[in-house]
């Protein structure tokens, strides 16, 4: 495609399609001569602790999604040929790898940072297609795509959410459809945040105010921060944009979602 002058979109995932991935291949095929998608369960951005071995991966009923989402082609790696023994390398991003998400999971991004790199190393697309629902990730691939000068332009894609205003996510399979009800409840955490922003309550006020409303749906809160968009500190400014994101954990199960919030 790239001999053929072609504009080639990529989606890195790591299967266990839903809407919010097929919306990502969506808008690469509106914006580029065909979509290229790839399903790695990435080993390295898991914790001793967490789900790397129950992570579900519906490797046909995924690659027929993205067939029919008219996708160009599909990049399985296997984890043996991809990490060989001696493989040496990562790359890390200061700081933004260390708050927020980074903060409850030590090496988490390093281990993004490090396979999205190497993936796009392999496909050379030129456009790199992510979505807002990891709004950190975005910001730390970007980051590291402008500092090591990588030639791939990055677009981010509005978070798809379930009917209840849960947003999508591989993980919500690991929850029953009670569950699911229950989960809504950082999105509407989130809303009431916004709204108390744009009202004038500072920083921090609103992000106790959202955290008690979460945790009293029974939800254990890891984080609930409003933060710059680009640094990721804290947001004390009077105006400015921000971005509200909140981590939850539920039934063992961890979730995310954030807003964008401009606060005039
Ligand atoms: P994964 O969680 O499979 O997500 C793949 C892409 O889909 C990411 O860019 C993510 O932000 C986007 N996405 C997930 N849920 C979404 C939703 N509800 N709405 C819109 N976009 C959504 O993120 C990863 O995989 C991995 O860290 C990866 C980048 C592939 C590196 O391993």
């Amino acid at each position: 495609m790239r001999a053929r002058g072609k504009r080639i979109g990529f989606v890195p995932t790591m299967g266990a399609l839903h809407d919010g991935h097929l919306s990502l291949i969506k808008s690469a095929r509106q914006r580029t001569d065909g979509v290229v998608a790839s399903i790695f369960v990435n080993p390295l951005q898991f914790g001793p602790t967490e789900d790397f071995k129950r992570y579900p991966r519906p490797l046909r009923k995924d690659t027929a999604l993205l067939h029919s989402a008219g996708t160009a082609a599909v990049f399985v790696p296997d984890v043996a040929a991809f990490y060989p023994p001696e493989f040496k390398t990562a790359v890390s991003v200061d700081d933004l790898g260390d708050r927020l998400e980074g903060a409850v999971r030590p090496g988490h991004f390093r281990g993004v940072t490090t396979v999205v790199m190497k993936l796009l190393q392999i496909v050379q697309p030129h456009v790199l297609y992510l979505g807002q629902k990891d709004f950190q990730q975005a910001v730390l691939l970007r980051r590291m795509i402008l500092d090591l000068c990588v030639p791939v332009d990055v677009r981010v894609c509005p978070i798809v959410r379930e009917k209840n205003g849960l947003a999508m996510s591989s993980r919500n399979a690991y929850l029953s459809s009670e569950k699911k009800e229950q989960a809504a409840v950082i999105r509407r955490g989130l809303q009431e945040g916004k709204r108390l922003l744009r009202n004038g309550e500072p920083a921090r006020r609103v992000e106790a105010r959202v955290a008690k409303l979460i945790q009293s749906a029974g939800l254990s809160v890891d984080y609930v921060s409003v933060a710059d968009r680009e640094s990721l500190e804290p947001f004390r400014a009077k105006t400015g944009q921000a971005v509200l994101l909140a981590a939850a954990k539920l039934s063992g199960v961890r979730l995310i979602d954030n807003v964008l919030v401009d606060v005039t």
